[in-house]
């Protein structure tokens, strides 16, 4: 989603905006722009449609110069993508602004600023904002208290970074509903979306509160609060190098994040197992009485994130005997659903920062116990949960979730380890789940060495449009998740089904061209899964299959492809069989030349709704 970064610095800013800028690009977006003060004091703008290269390139035949500016990604919501549309605004050459988010009144504040003369020059909401802004700045003469009176005019989601002509070496940063973080320096201060953009000149970071104010200059930084006082917010320094977000030796985020995975979950296990027991505390104090108190758990997410709620309520329900209930955030937040007493409400979010997902914890108010598994600590998300258990999977920056979805995993089993221990799971079933769950880096190490395979297979889906994903239990989650990769990264159409559903309308589909991916491990269901296989292969259809190497599949015949994959126990199959099917659509999408990291028309931080 959009991306913004700014500056206020004794030096010119340009190449630390455009930096930033390529820094963000892993947010999605279509086009780029920057704006600077230049030293005659007057707004420089360059706004170019396609990648930050497309900008960077002009700004090498136009070169900006200035110490102060601001800079921004667009993810077009509303006007096309267009060198019009893309920020920053500018109002009478005065002010210059970028926004993130959704002004949602902007028709009705266009109507009266037309009617007061501004002229305007996009079809986006946001440039109300700016001409909001230099209305109220030539009745005050303060940028600051322009700013703050223009924000209570907004209903909506903003981030906003804004910088005027007249206030040279001045930035105010301003935040309701999208994250905003400044940076730190020596005698300069930056703002950005998230932390990744401003590495390469501080690791030191103030995160804003929604509400927030800042009035940034060279010299000075003075946040307010939405009720207008001065507030201190902590400095936190962050652990991540500048290189964190490098690709390395791989072609594609998506793949080095794939390769991560072993040691990332490894890292969700260190210093939360004691004597083969979880740590009740990773999640935080309360967590013990929490869990013993509670009575049902209902799971908020979307996305990928809503793929890794479901397996959950698998491992919950069976294995804790808890009710849990698992729903996408952006049906829930509207629908107003039933909370018992002593629930437990737990958000799954790589981000902690999806609109949705936020809105949906907020309308539950007080109601609940609220535990947000995540990968951002400082995310909104976390800071309004009373529980968290981070993740610890890193930045990551291909558009496709994969280690973020591991490690989430990971998370959700600790989670029902810990409420298990409450709830009578006995000692020895935990501790060889917790056994197992070590085993699980070397098993996924296996097989990305061994991925010849899934590559000779991709070659079968470069041509088709469509795709059938199947699986029972814990590996119907992994399949709706295996069709989402595919459908991402390759833009082919796929659809998961629980394999017992397609004699219920699906298998009408089925023939030749439609090929059907399974996955099946030895949980139980395996002969269940066959018998789906057969019915695939007796109308036609071509199956290729990802199976537990125990289980004999040779009855399946030719047109049945079979990829065995390490023996694991079922409760661990869905943190490794999602793996091989990651591979398989980061081949197929190589194969089909798409734009892996970046895919159109997607946002890896999804703020708005
Ligand atoms: O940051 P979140 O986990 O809350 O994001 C939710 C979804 O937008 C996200 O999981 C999305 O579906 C994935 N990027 C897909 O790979």
């Amino acid at each position: 989603m959009c991306g913004i970064v700014g500056a206020v610095a004794e030096r010119n800013v340009t190449p630390i905006l455009l930096e930033g800028l390529r820094r963000l690009e892993y947010r999605g977006y279509d086009s780029a722009g920057i704006a600077v003060i230049n030293p005659d004091t007057c707004l420089d703008r360059v706004r170019r449609v396609g990648k930050v290269q497309a900008l960077a390139d002009s700004l090498q035949q136009t070169p900006l110069k200035g110490s102060t500016g601001v800079a921004h990604t667009r993810w077009a919501t509303h006007g096309e993508p267009s060198e019009s549309n893309a920020h920053p605004h500018i109002c009478n050459q005065q002010v210059a602004l970028v926004h993130n988010g959704i002004i949602e009144n902007h028709t009705e504040l266009r109507n009266a600023q037309q009617a007061n003369g501004f002229h305007f020059t996009s079809e986006t909401d946001t440039e109300v904002a700016v001409h909001q802004i230099e209305y109220y700045l030539n009745q005050t003469g303060d940028l600051l208290e322009a700013v703050r009176l223009a924000v209570k005019d907004f209903d909506g989601a903003y981030a906003l970074g804004v910088v005027a002509v007249k206030q040279p070496g001045r930035m105010i940063a301003t935040r309701s509903g999208s994250p905003l973080v400044i940076g730190v320096g020596i005698g300069e201060y930056f703002i950005a979306s998230d932390v990744t953009a401003l590495l390469p000149v501080t690791r030191r970071f103030i995160f804003l509160e929604e509400g927030d104010i800042a009035d940034i200059t060279t010299e000075s930084l003075t946040i307010y609060d939405k009720a207008g006082n001065v507030v201190e917010r902590e400095i936190k320094e962050s652990n991540l190098s500048a290189d964190a977000t490098a690709k390395g030796e791989y072609r594609h985020y998506m793949l080095k994040e794939i390769h991560e995975q072993p040691l990332c979950l490894t890292d969700v296990l260190e210093g939360r197992i004691h004597e083969g027991e979880v740590i009740d505390n990773s999640f935080g104090p309360k967590a013990s009485e929490v869990f013993e108190r509670l009575k049902q758990i209902q799971i908020i997410a979307c996305g990928t994130s809503y793929h890794a709620g479901l397996v959950a309520r698998y491992w919950l329900e069976a294995i804790t005997g808890v009710p849990c209930n698992v729903e996408v955030a952006s049906e829930y937040r509207y629908r107003n659903p039933v909370l018992l007493d002593d629930t437990l409400v737990v958000t799954i979010s790589q981000s902690g920062e999806t609109a949705d997902t936020l809105a949906a914890l907020r309308g539950i108010g007080d109601r609940a116990w609220k535990l947000c598994i995540c990968n951002v600590p400082e995310s909104s998300l976390v800071r309004e949960s009373h529980l968290t258990l981070m993740t610890r999977a890193g930045p990551e920056i291909g558009v496709a979730s994969t280690k973020a979805f591991t490690t989430q995993l990971m998370g959700l089993m600790l989670l029902m380890l810990a409420i298990g221990k409450h709830r009578g799971l006995d000692a020895e079933r935990r501790h060889a789940i917790i056994e197992a769950a070590y085993q699980l880096p070397g098993q996924i190490e296996n097989i990305l060495s061994a991925s010849d395979q899934i590559e000779q297979w991709a070659d079968a889906f470069t041509d088709i449009d469509n795709a059938i994903f199947i699986g029972r239990g814990t590996l119907f989650p992994i399949a709706l998740e295996g069709a989402l990769k595919l459908k991402e990264i390759s833009y082919i159409h796929a659809d998961a089904y629980p394999a017992g559903e397609l004699k219920h309308g699906p298998i009408a589909l089925i023939d030749s061209d439609l090929p059907t991916v399974a996955v099946a491990c030895n949980d139980g269901h395996q002969e269940k899964v066959k018998s789906n296989i057969q019915e695939i292969l007796a109308r036609g259809g071509e199956v290729y299959l990802f199976a537990d190497e125990s289980l004999d599949m040779s009855e399946l015949g030719d047109n049945c492809h079979v990829m065995p994959l390490p023996s694991v126990s079922a409760e661990m199959a869905p943190i490794v069989y999602c793996v091989p099917l990651q591979l398989f659509s980061y081949f197929v999408a190589i194969r089909k030349g798409t734009d892996v990291d970046q895919p159109r028309n997607l946002a890896k931080s999804v703020t708005v709704e």
